[in-house]
């Protein structure tokens, strides 16, 4: 990849630039790396993150992770920053984005995260699968009628999608359960199925939205089968084109507080950690009817992993003073196992100055020093109420996003 490839004009027209980092970012014009890679231009990196790019192409559109990263970004850090071979690390790995980026492009990667949604997504995408056999057990999956001892819908869910729908997904869900033993398509097709359950849940959720084409023609106006179905399909579009590894990434569904990496070991860390005071819902579904005047949250996720749901407050890095001491737990363990001289980049967004300023502090006391902070823009395709801009207009809710640049 070059470094020319991003418009530089780019970050000069964007809005929401915040001068304090500008100042910042004028003092330093490079970034140099270590080994024989040539030095960064701090203008180019700045160029990267104020182009936001709508995520496309391999498997990178599975399903939005809340606060995700855009692909481009950890793909752009990772070639420029690191050589085929090095070994990255995601401590807070989300839904898999700086896995897959680090696959596509030859490095070996381990990424962590409390969520185990999260880590299925990352296996997921980045698993090779052989389409043609999840096409073939499809039909009985969704042919066969089965009625679960327990559903996965509570009451109050069934109220809002519907005893129909909630019968058939659960019977899908049943199916995959005990027709399925690979391990790998069954985590494809909860996917799948989730991914469905979130689009059945939206406010927006019509009939039209029904009218797509299914295996089966006998199926009453709303029904959830041909929205599986064409997700299936489109999922396994994107799986056709994923290449085989070079190195397999390594997902753990663990703490990053006590990760098993040997010391000193890792050439680059690329991150998005919680956002401080932030309520996320890293593990719900929303299921919304306008016509009930109902919005519910829905634990489905986490009965379809059939695991233990994890706390909100612990995906979210907790609140106030115990974010501090939770973000200091992690800083300390990616100081350990990054090499010395080596870069940690962390893309996060502060409410406040001051929020900004104490993250730095932690960072610094922690032995990873700030180099200097990149404000970073995000596209008009991003539903996270989480981070500065809801489909490119300011939330309010953050001063802004921005990437951090630090060095062991
Ligand atoms: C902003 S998201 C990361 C999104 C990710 N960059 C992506 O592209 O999908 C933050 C993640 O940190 C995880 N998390 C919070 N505390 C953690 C901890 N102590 N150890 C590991 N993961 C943690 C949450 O579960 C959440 O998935």
């Amino acid at each position: 990849m070059t470094q020319r490839l991003y418009n530089k004009d780019a970050i000069y027209q964007n809005k929401l630039f915040d001068t304090t980092s500008l100042k910042i970012q004028k003092k330093k014009k490079y970034i140099i790396l270590p080994g024989r890679l040539p030095p960064l231009d701090v203008e180019w990196i700045s160029a990267v993150a104020n182009s936001p790019a709508k995520d496309s192409g391999y498997t990178r559109t599975y399903y939005s992770y809340p606060a995700k990263f855009q692909a481009h970004l950890p793909n752009a850090l990772i070639s420029a920053t690191t050589n085929p071979g090095n070994l990255v690390c995601d401590p807070y790995c989300g839904g898999g984005t700086s896995g897959l980026e680090s696959l596509l492009i030859s490095r070996r990667f381990v990424g962590y995260d409390i969520n185990p949604f999260a880590i299925l997504i990352s296996h997921v995408k980045t698993t090779k699968l052989e389409v043609e056999k999840i096409f073939d057990i499809l039909p009985e999956i969704l042919r066969t009628r089965t009625i679960p001892s327990k559903s996965i819908f509570d009451d109050g869910d069934r109220e809002c999608i519907g005893d129909y729908i909630a019968n058939e997904i659960d019977s899908i869900a049943c199916n995959i359960e005990s027709y399925i033993s690979n391990r790998s398509h069954k985590n494809f097709l909860k996917l799948a199925l989730i991914h469905t359950i979130k689009l059945i849940g939206r406010r927006d959720f019509t009939e039209k939205m029904l009218k797509s084409k299914s295996l089966f023609d006998h199926l009453p106006s709303r029904s959830s089968i041909p929205i599986f179905e064409k997700k299936v399909k489109r999922m396994l579009l994107g799986m056709t084109t994923l290449p085989r590894p070079q190195y397999k990434p390594r997902f753990v569904c663990a703490s990053n507080h006590n990760m098993k990496i040997e010391e000193n070991s890792v050439d680059l860390i690329v991150t998005s950690p919680p956002y401080k005071d932030l309520d996320i819902e890293y593990g719900l579904i929303q299921l919304q009817r306008r016509e009930l005047n109902r919005s519910k949250r829905s634990e489905v996720i986490f009965r379809i992993l059939s695991v233990d749901p994890v706390a909100k407050d612990m995906l979210c890095g907790k609140k106030s003073d115990s974010y501090w001491k939770n973000l200091a737990g992690s800083v300390k363990e990616c100081k350990r196992v990054l090499k010395i001289k080596h870069l940690a980049l962390f893309w996060v967004g502060f409410k406040s100055e001051l929020d900004q300023e104490t993250f730095c502090d932690y960072l610094n006391k922690n032995g990873l020093s700030v180099e200097i902070i990149i404000p970073v823009r995000l596209g008009h395709d991003r539903v996270a109420s989480s981070r500065s801009t809801h489909h490119g207009k300011e939330t309010g809710m953050m001063k802004r996003d921005c990437l951090i640049v630090t060095r062991s």
